[in-house]
C-alpha cells in the first residue's frame, strides 16, 4: 500500500464478454471473494462492454458482491443527438462508480483529443462517479525522452484548472502504450519513475494534498507474475489490467498479489 492510499485493481474487458459470460464472471468472481476476500486496503472495479453493464450491476448488488462497477468510456455531452453514444447520467443511473477516459485505444482509434478527454472527466465528475484518466506515451516518444512531457501535457490538459478537492479523488491511470496488449511490461523503475511523476505534477497542479490523495494506476501487461512487484512500488496504488482481466480467476489473483 503507497502511503495509505487504498489500491484499486480494475478490469478493464475492452471489447470483450457477452452479458451471458458477464454474469458468468461476475459468479466465479463472487465465489472466489466469498472464500478469500481481499485485504483491506484493496479494492476491485470491473469495467464491462456497456451491453454488459445493467447485468453487471445486478448480479453484484443481488449477492452484495464487493466490486465496484466501471465503465470504458462516456460521451461528454449531457445528452441529445449522439447517435451510439452513452451519457455519464446513463452510467450513474446504474451504480457506475469509475469511468475511464481517454484510454489510448479511444485517444489513438477514435480521435479523442485532450480537450474531450477532459470534458469527458467533466461529466463524470458532475454525476459523481469517479474518472480514471489515462495518460502514457508511445514507443517513440519514450525512445525521443519525451515520455515525461507527453504525460505532462496530457495532465495539464486533464488535471489543470481544478479544485484541489476534486484533484484529490481522481484516478490517473499510467498506460505506456507500448506496453498494452505487447507483453511488454514497463520496468518497475520506469513504472514508479513515472507514476511519482504523475504525482509530482498533481502537486505543482493542486497542492500536496490533493497530490497525496490522488490514486496512480500502471497498466500495460499487468499478469500474476508482475503484479504483486508494480504494487510494491511506493506511487503505484493500483494496476488497469485488460488482457489478464478477462478471466475472473485470472483477475482475482492479480488483486491478491504481494
Ligand atoms: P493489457 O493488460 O492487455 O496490456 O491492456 C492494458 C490496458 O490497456 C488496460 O486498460
Amino acid at each position: 500500500m503507497s502511503d495509505g492510499r487504498e489500491l484499486l485493481i480494475s478490469g478493464n474487458w475492452k471489447m470483450n464478454l457477452t452479458h451471458f459470460e458477464a454474469i458468468q464472471y461476475v459468479q466465479e468472481l463472487a465465489a472466489l471473494l466469498r472464500a478469500g476476500p481481499l485485504r483491506p486496503g484493496r479494492a476491485l472495479s470491473i469495467h464491462p462492454p456497456f451491453t454488459a453493464l445493467r447485468s453487471v450491476q445486478t448480479a453484484l448488488e443481488s449477492d452484495a458482491v464487493p466490486v465496484a462497477l466501471g465503465a470504458q468510456n462516456c460521451h461528454e455531452a449531457e445528452k441529445g443527438a449522439y447517435t451510439g453514444e452513452v451519457s455519464a447520467e446513463m452510467l450513474a443511473k446504474l451504480n457506475v462508480s469509475y469511468v475511464i477516459v481517454g484510454h489510448s485505444e479511444r485517444r489513438q482509434l477514435f480521435g479523442e483529443s485532450d480537450g474531450t478527454v477532459r470534458a469527458k472527466a467533466d461529466a463524470v465528475l458532475k454525476k459523481e462517479m469517479t474518472p480514471i484518466i489515462c495518460v502514457g506515451e508511445t514507443l517513440e516518444e519514450r525512445e525521443a525522452g519525451e515520455a515525461r512531457t507527453k504525460v505532462t501535457g496530457q495532465l495539464e490538459a486533464a488535471i489543470g484548472k481544478r479544485p484541489a478537492a476534486v484533484v484529490g479523488r481522481l484516478v490517473i491511470a499510467y498506460e505506456p502504450i507500448w506496453a498494452i496488449g505487447t507483453g511488454k511490461t514497463a520496468s518497475l523503475e520506469d513504472a514508479e519513475e513515472m507514476a511519482a511523476h504523475i504525482r509530482a505534477e498533481a502537486e505543482r497542479l493542486a497542492g500536496e494534498e490533493a497530490a497525496s490523495f490522488l490514486r496512480v494506476q500502471y497498466g500495460g501487461s499487468v499478469n500474476i507474475e508482475n503484479a504483486g512487484d508494480l504494487l510494491a512500488c511506493k506511487n503505484v496504488d493500483g494496476l488497469l489490467v485488460g488482457g489478464a482481466s478477462l478471466k475472473a480467476e485470472s483477475l482475482y489473483e492479480i488483486a491478491r498479489a504481494r
